[in-house]
């Protein structure tokens, strides 16, 4: 990390409030400046780790990349004290300060992810409750996008039929691979370009080899884990209302070169690949404001917190949804009401029936017989953020000192909240004041699907059910708690996991079978006789407290009866412990082309 320079405190003190003011500004300016500049660094890796198939490295870029932010946040704020020691809290340096950095990022091709930027940092100096416009960036400062011009240009294909478009859009020189890259191109884009003509719905009089199709691609693009893939959209014709939204999936499993491994044709696909419950891409752009803008037309449902996370920048994503949230809040009138669902032990969970979130509270006691700590429980999340959540584990955004009018919860809720969270909700005035809450996409909880979902949609949930906790497991995680009430099940029906506090690594579990009797004592006691450590673990005895439907419970056994048996759990853990890596597809694998 760069040295960033500030007013030496010592000089300090002699300066005027807007002096200081405009050199503290700079300072911060200087700081985004380095995260930025690292940021493209480990993300232009991308792309060398791809081709020469280093995983490990490009595992380690993303954690690598995710600390950053903290990092140089960290230290600058050490920078900022320092330099305004005693009037660190004088709101009217800070408003200055803040004149000052608009004017520096005005010219910005990032200017959005520098104004959040500089949020942190009020929000680390002030821990604002609410917000203020005065000294944050609660709104942008600028009507207009950071840049007039395309910086990052979409790459058009027409003129050719659609097996050669595809062609000539993956080994454009551009995207960064060359012909001798690749393996079977010429196949697999066949094979790809059948299924999109199939995906036209053909009407009798239109042949669907005949159509003429434009492809439109972003020219970046996106690695994540093990892939890489390019994103794009297919028309029809040239004034087409609704093209069909794209992903050519890539893989570089074998030495030999790059395998188009698989297209992904549809929005419902496409979300799927760009989930909330995914790590985050590393992908190239000058102007993250207008990759987001693209991908928003792709995917029109996606909210902008979403798409600016699956880029890689989380912290803005906040600020999208603060604001968002905050319309929202001003445009409705429903009332905050507890989570339907199971209740929580350990967190209170709310939600706003208008709103697709929930927020989650820990409580100030957790109910018999959990026995863990709130810094445990936050550890559990943390670690949540940090790990490859591999399209099954929901993403919690932190916030802190959030301010919401009090008349807009319901009277029984607010109580609970006062009476079980008291250590981090307070009434002030007109307002409920959270100090710590989790904001969760609301999915559909699964114990209260399987019980309200027809037959067919019944066994499917509890056949994903099974492959979300294998799929947990190749990534070293279990869940700890594996109930139903603790997996819930997304628009487009996949089931995910959203109960951290007792997760833990597969690896640091002891996974036992039952031990038999002995004896008619041990036989006829209802208490185990044997002894139990804490991270014993009985597979078997699993399916005898889950409480399932019939269909839900045959379809379970029927496709993954091996999650039941210690044999299972510990050949993974060897296979975890030689240091396998997890291949975990974000797509089915019909849509696989080889
Ligand atoms: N993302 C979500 N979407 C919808 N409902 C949710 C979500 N997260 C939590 N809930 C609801 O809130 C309840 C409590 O949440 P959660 O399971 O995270 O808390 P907990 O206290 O850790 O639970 P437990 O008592 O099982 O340990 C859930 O049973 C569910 O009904
Ligand atoms: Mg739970």
């Amino acid at each position: 990390m760069s040295v960033i320079s500030s007013p030496a405190s010592s000089e300090s003190s002699a300066l005027t409030d807007s002096r200081l003011a405009a050199l503290c500004a700079g300072t911060v300016q200087r700081a985004f400046l380095d995260y930025d500049e690292q940021f493209h660094a480990i993300t232009l890796r991308a792309r060398d780790r791809f081709l020469a198939r280093d995983w490990r490295g490009s595992y380690a870029d993303a954690a690598e990349r995710l600390h950053l932010y903290a990092r140089e946040m960290e230290e600058l704020t050490k920078q900022i004290k320092d330099a305004l020691r005693a009037r660190l809290c004088v709101r009217s340096v800070w408003t200055g300060m803040k004149a000052a950095y608009s004017s520096l990022i005005a010219q910005s091709s990032k200017r959005e992810i520098a104004e959040s930027f500089f949020n942190s940092l009020t929000r680390r100096v002030f821990a604002t409750e609410g917000v203020d416009q005065a000294i944050e960036f609660v709104d942008t400062d600028f009507d207009e996008p950071p840049t007039t011009v395309p910086v990052d240009t979409r790459r058009v294909y027409s003129g050719a039929s659609i097996h050669e478009l595809l062609i000539a859009s993956l080994t454009d020189p551009s995207a960064g691979f060359s012909e001798e890259n690749w393996r079977a191109l010429d196949i697999t884009a066949r094979h790809a370009a059948e299924r999109l003509q199939a995906a036209f719905s053909t009407s009798p009089q239109e042949s669907p080899a005949n159509r003429r199709l434009k492809l439109e691609i972003i020219g970046n693009v996106f690695y994540r884990g093990r892939g890489a893939y390019v994103v794009g959209r297919v028309f029809r014709d040239s004034d087409d209302r609704s093209p069909l939204a794209i992903a050519l999936c890539l893989r570089h499993e074998n030495e030999t070169g790059i395998d188009f491994d698989a297209v992904l044709i549809g929005e419902t696909d496409l979300a799927i690949l760009f989930s909330f419950t995914r790590a985050y891409f590393r992908v190239y752009t000058k102007c993250p404001y207008e990759l987001v803008r693209s991908l928003c037309e792709i995917m029109p449902r996606k909210r902008l917190i979403d798409l600016y996370n699956a880029i890689g920048y989380h912290r803005h994503g906040k600020t999208e949804f603060y604001r968002d949230f905050v319309r929202h809040l001003r445009s409705s009138g429903d009332r905050f009401v507890t989570a339907e669902g199971a209740r929580g032990m350990v967190m209170l969970v709310f939600t706003l029936p208008s709103y697709d979130v929930v927020f989650k509270l820990i409580k100030d006691r957790f109910d018999y017989p959990k026995e863990s700590t709130r810094a445990e429980v936050m550890r559990r999340y943390r670690l949540v953020f940090e790990h490859d959540r591999i399209g099954r584990l929901v993403e919690a955004h932190e916030f802190e000192h959030l301010r919401i009018a009090r008349d807009r919860f319901e009277p029984p809720l607010l109580e609970e909240l006062l009476r079980d969270a008291s250590s981090i909700v307070r009434l002030e005035g007109d307002d409920v004041v959270i100090a710590h809450v989790y904001v969760e996409r609301r999915v559909r909880p699964l114990n209260l699907f399987l019980f309200e979902a027809d037959e067919a949609a019944v066994a499917a949930a509890a056949r994903d059910y099974g492959r979300a906790i294998k799929d947990l497991a190749a990534s070293n995680i279990f869940p700890g708690d594996i109930f139903t009430k603790n997996f819930g099940v997304t628009r487009h029906g996949r089931v995910v996991f959203y109960d951290y506090d007792e997760l833990c690594f597969v690896t640091d579990c002891n996974f036992r079978e039952m031990p038999q009797p002995t004896t008619h004592e041990e036989e006829m006691s209802a208490e185990p006789w044997f002894s139990v450590r804490q991270n014993d673990i009985f597979p078997e005895e699993f399916p005898q407290f889950l409480r399932l439907p019939e269909a839900a419970r045959s379809s379970l056994l029927a496709h993954h009866a091996d999650l039941f048996s210690a044999a299972f759990w510990r050949s993974l853990q060897e296979r975890l412990r030689a240091g396998e890596l997890p291949e975990i597809f974000p797509y089915r694998a019909e849509r696989r082309l080889a």
